[in-house]
């Protein structure tokens, strides 16, 4: 018997969870911000209570071993052979993002992003900020990918970053090979350079995909690339911060982080630590949290599947179902599962105001009940 028991209750209260303050108060069952209710690995844990017991708590550079983690898992992992100098750490990959479309474009240039994705890919562009275009995700085989005729006609003279988010979000896709081929020939056909959010890469719930980070194509593709990961969404320390880009390009490394330092703080040494542990010792954890997370995904679909006016598709990664609620014929689905104690991200937040997102990373036991009350929002809309 596995020794890891994700379905121990975790009490947040008094912790200033994000996901659960928002709702402090009231009966709503909070789904939405993407981290989950699982403590972290024992072994993350225990570092962090070692190192906390040292006392001493200057500033920290970032420990050789994590590079090396880094490079290893890697090729381990992704059959992707990077160097130890190509990793610039980060407090988040939400502040890569937002690097990227400032250093790596200039004033009018133009960025070309899928849409509904992430809403830091395109805020980014927002903010810096930067005309861009949305290319549509659409539904091919019961997945959500590209419209790469739409792609194709997106590129313009000033268009220098493609932003992808692999796995995607919403939506779970894990790309395949093929797929990130003909993206990585559009960015090398208009010299695009690739910023690519793979934070959810060790999420993949699928038995039998695997991650394919799209610089792992060819010398080439990864020249052109910036690949952006954490271990915050695989071993669930988001609010420990860090994350890390892998740029193999000289040039593009220095612009993306010349001047790093004025924009953002380096990563807590409390971040550092963590990443040790959980790449060192954290993969039989993640193991069992996956097989925890397939469970989860189950109950979801199976309540979406055998309900009147919502869909959702196969989830292929992460732990984010992508529900549409076009069916219901409701104005705003979020506001109609809040009315029966559901606390869901709105799909207006990426782009499909008919969309919610359900994030089950949860003990079983709170997901059955937040079913429940999805089974009753959905019914209420039902009745004439
Ligand atoms: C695709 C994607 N990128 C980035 C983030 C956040 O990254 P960080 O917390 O490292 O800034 C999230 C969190 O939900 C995400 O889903």
């Amino acid at each position: 018997m596995s020794t890891f028991d994700f379905d121990a209750p975790a009490d947040r209260s008094g912790t200033h969870s994000v996901r659960w303050e928002k709702y402090a108060g009231r009966d709503v069952i909070p789904l939405w911000v993407a981290d989950t209710d699982f403590h972290a690995p024992p072994a993350v844990v225990d570092a962090l209570k070692r190192r906390l017991d040292q006392g001493v708590f200057g500033y920290t550079l970032a420990p050789p071993e994590l590079r090396r983690l880094i490079v290893e898992r890697m090729a381990r992992l992704y059959h992707w052979a990077i160097e130890p100098d190509w990793v610039v750490f980060l407090p988040g990959v939400v502040s890569g993002l937002y690097m990227a479309a400032n250093r790596l474009s200039d004033p009018g240039d133009h960025l070309i992003s899928p849409a509904p994705v992430y809403y830091h890919l395109f805020r980014a562009a927002q903010h810096a900020p930067r005309d861009w275009t949305d290319v549509p995700m659409v539904l091919e085989g019961g997945r959500w990918v590209w419209d790469e005729a739409r792609l194709a006609e997106s590129a313009r003279a000033r268009s220098r970053l493609l932003m992808l988010c692999n796995p995607h979000n919403p939506g779970g896709t894990v790309f395949r090979r093929h797929e990130l081929e003909r993206i990585a020939a559009f960015s090398e056909k208009h010299n695009l350079t690739i910023v690519s959010d793979e934070i959810h890469c060790d999420l993949l719930l699928e038995e039998g995909l695997v991650h394919c980070p799209i610089a792992s194509l060819s010398p080439a593709v990864s020249r052109r690339t910036v690949t952006l990961m954490a271990p915050s969404k695989t071993f669930n320390t988001a609010g420990i911060g860090l994350a890390f880009a892998i740029v193999e390009d000289p040039a593009l490394r220095e612009a993306f982080s010349f001047d790093l330092k004025k924009s953002v703080h380096d990563a807590s040494l409390f971040a550092y630590e963590a990443a040790v542990a959980a790449y060192r010792d954290g993969d039989a954890w993640l193991a069992v949290q996956l097989e925890y997370l397939r469970g989860n995904r189950g109950l979801v679909e199976a309540t979406v599947a055998r309900l009147p006016g919502v869909e959702t598709v196969h989830l292929e990664a992460t732990y984010l179902s992508w529900i549409d609620c076009s069916g219901l014929g409701v104005a705003d689905p979020h506001a109609l599962f809040l009315e029966h104690g559901l606390g869901l991200s709105p799909g207006a937040d990426f782009g499909a105001p008919q969309f919610v997102r359900l994030n089950f990373g949860t003990q079983r036991k709170v997901l059955a009940e937040a079913m429940k009350r999805f089974e009753k929002a959905v019914t209420s809309t039902q009745k004439t």
